[in-house]
């Protein structure tokens, strides 16, 4: 990036105003998947971190539900949104959107599109809606995350089907170019010559379920993440340090605590709610998000690094001041 991109992205603030999420109540915990299928509690915590994760609904009543209360908490009159920007991998139709189906609901007049960017879908979602803010596309933008993993997961393959769950999350942001608060930098990128470790294939029209050589993925993914998120907190002018909160894509724990020792900070800076939610794919970050503003360990002005990283391989990392 040059010295004059730099610069740019550090002058240029969106802040992100709220979030908010939303979970089905159907819970599947790890005693449920010890009846169907030969695993234990004890393999998928050690593995994973996870005990139980939340299933059902729908991707477009998911997203609705998430961007409904992100918009309630900001206080943003829903006339002033411009922009609905939704990852997902799993949508309930190829068409109308996700994205369309939040318009809709919400009864905003804006455009509206869907981006897919597997897990790291929210975090490019962010750049995305950052971006149009900044160009004048408009003064207000909803970006959710929102997978239903569930409907996309393959149950007679024990090693993948015990990571996923469904969720949704959103967050509002406002044009602010020259406030103190909000986006400051970002970083993002794609390596596409890994679809043997991670896919999401369909076949004759038939999605059949994560396809994953996990260790593999996992050092390969901790590299991209880690040096994404060196690279986004270095173009913010900041020190990891100066981070209160790292909002990481929750894949599993292990990636997780990974990810915190790579970067040098402690491991309970490094939000972690898997353990009931399961992988949530381009809900994680936001959801992560949620949880950390709602127990206080992220407040109004604190510096955060939200970091996705996913299948493609593809990764994002945006560095914002919170509130
Ligand atoms: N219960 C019990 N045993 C299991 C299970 C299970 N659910 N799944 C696999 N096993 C067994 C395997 O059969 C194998 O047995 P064997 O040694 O007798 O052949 C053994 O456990 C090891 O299997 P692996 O698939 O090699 O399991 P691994 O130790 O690699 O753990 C895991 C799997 C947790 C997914 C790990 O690879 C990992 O952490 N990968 C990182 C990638 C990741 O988490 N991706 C998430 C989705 S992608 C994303 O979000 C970016």
């Amino acid at each position: 990036m040059s010295a004059e991109a730099q610069q740019q992205q550090q002058r240029s603030g969106s802040r992100l105003v709220a979030v908010g999420t939303a979970l089905p109540d159907k819970v599947l915990t790890n005693a449920d998947f010890e009846v169907m299928m030969d695993t234990s509690d004890e393999w998928i915590r050690s593995r994973t971190g996870i005990a139980e994760r939340r299933v059902g609904g729908t991707t477009t009543g998911l997203a609705v539900e998430a961007a409904r209360r992100a918009l309630e908490r900001s206080g943003v009159a829903a006339e002033s949104i411009g922009l609905v920007v939704t990852a997902t991998q799993t949508p309930d139709d190829l068409c109308p959107s996700t994205a369309a189906g939040v318009q809709d609901a919400l009864g905003l007049i804006c455009a509206a599109f869907d981006l897919n960017a597997a897990c790291a879908g929210f975090s490019y979602g962010l750049v995305v809606a950052h971006s149009m803010l900044l160009s004048g596309a408009a003064t207000a933008a909803l970006v959710v995350g929102v997978d239903r993993m569930t409907a996309a997961t393959n149950y007679d393959d024990r090693s993948t089907a015990i990571l996923f769950g469904d969720g949704a999350g959103a967050v509002v942001l406002t044009s602010e170019p020259d406030g103190d608060r909000g986006i400051r930098a970002w970083d993002t990128g794609t390596d596409g010559s890994h679809a043997d470790i991670l896919a999401s294939p369909i076949r004759d029209g038939r999605i059949t379920g994560v396809e994953m050589n996990g260790k593999v993925l996992f050092k390969h993914m901790v590299r991209y993440a880690v040096d994404s998120a060196r690279a986004a907190v270095e173009r913010a002018g900041l020190e990891l340090d100066d981070v209160v909160a790292v909002l990481a894509h929750q894949a599993n724990q292990r990636i997780l605590d990974a990810v915190a020792d790579r970067l040098g900070v402690d491991h309970d800076r490094v939000i972690s709610i898997i353990e009931h939610t399961g992988n949530t794919s381009a809900a994680s970050v936001p959801l992560a998000l949620d949880a950390a503003v709602a127990d206080g360990r992220v407040g109004p002005g604190d510096p955060i690094l939200l970091l996705g990283f996913g299948g493609g391989l593809s990764w994002a990392s945006t560095v914002a001041v919170w509130g």
